[in-house]
């Protein structure tokens, strides 16, 4: 996958990308990282790129051309169209289906605001698609781009060293993850539970799975609501009434 980030701050996408997993996926060529600095497309003397709203209010706002300038540069460079999203409070609440969606790409161009905002025009001329990564303001884009990139990046087949472990873990499937334990077998008075040392495979499958469900009923109930249908298409009966309660067990008719 190619990521292209327009960003008048360059710096602080590359530093995080540029580190752990992603920053690996970078190194074996599965992912490609271009930050534009929307600043080398300035045409003012002092290299401005933002000036003061129309009609008053606080703070500046990006200006149209400097970004379009920086779209027209990246777009030439993939040589055809492909999604450009916008960060911002205003989009899409990023999920893990979204990432999956926004995975089948292989170019993804990301436009990162900040300031008070950027020039309305060329966000009407460009932009495909809005992404908040949560109901609150950061200073800028950045950072949520990152947090897209790198939800994105690590579906991507062998940026995980093992291919499995994108589909086992939490939201995959609408349940929490199972609790995780290595050695020492006992830690501070803290015992390993005793199941996952007795090497029996389809009973440490059964506890984790238990474990699992009770995590996502515990802490994200509407993971839960999301996951029973399958849980009950999937399950054998001896597990459905093991591990659901009566009230889970059976379809909701509303
Ligand atoms: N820019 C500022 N706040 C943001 C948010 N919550 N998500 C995405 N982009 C943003």
């Amino acid at each position: 996958m190619r990521a292209y980030v327009m960003t008048l701050f360059p710096e602080m996408v590359e530093s995080t990308l540029h580190t752990s997993i992603t920053g690996r996926a970078m190194d074996e060529g599965l992912l490609e990282l271009h930050c534009v600095n929307i600043r080398d497309f300035s045409q003012d003397k002092h290299n401005r790129v933002d000036d003061y709203p129309f009609g008053g209010g606080a703070g500046m706002v990006i200006e149209a051309q400097p970004v379009y300038d920086c779209y027209r540069h990246i777009r030439e460079e993939i040589g055809h169209d492909c999604p450009v999203i916008a960060l911002s409070p205003k989009g899409r609440t990023f999920t893990q289906p979204i990432a999956k969606e926004l995975a089948v790409n292989e170019d993804l161009i990301f436009l990162c605001g900040h300031y008070e905002g950027i020039d309305q025009r060329v966000l009407d001329a460009i932009v495909t698609d809005y992404i908040s990564i949560g109901d609150y303001v950061l200073t800028g884009g950045e950072l949520a781009a990152c947090v897209v990139i790198d939800c994105v990046s690590r579906l991507i087949p062998g940026v995980l060293g093992n291919d499995d472990s994108a589909s086992a873990e939490s939201f995959e499937n609408d349940l929490l993850e199972y609790p995780q334990y290595t050695r020492p077998e006992e830690w501070n008075g803290r015992k390993v539970p005793e199941i996952l040392l007795s090497g029996n495979h389809r009973l440490v499958d059964e506890w984790r799975l238990e474990q699992s469900i009770s995590r996502t009923r515990e802490s994200r109930p509407d993971m839960l609501e999301r996951a029973l249908p399958g849980l009950r298409r999937s399950l054998s009966n001896r597990l459905r009434r093991k591990l659901l309660k009566p009230e889970e067990n059976c379809d909701k008719i509303s």
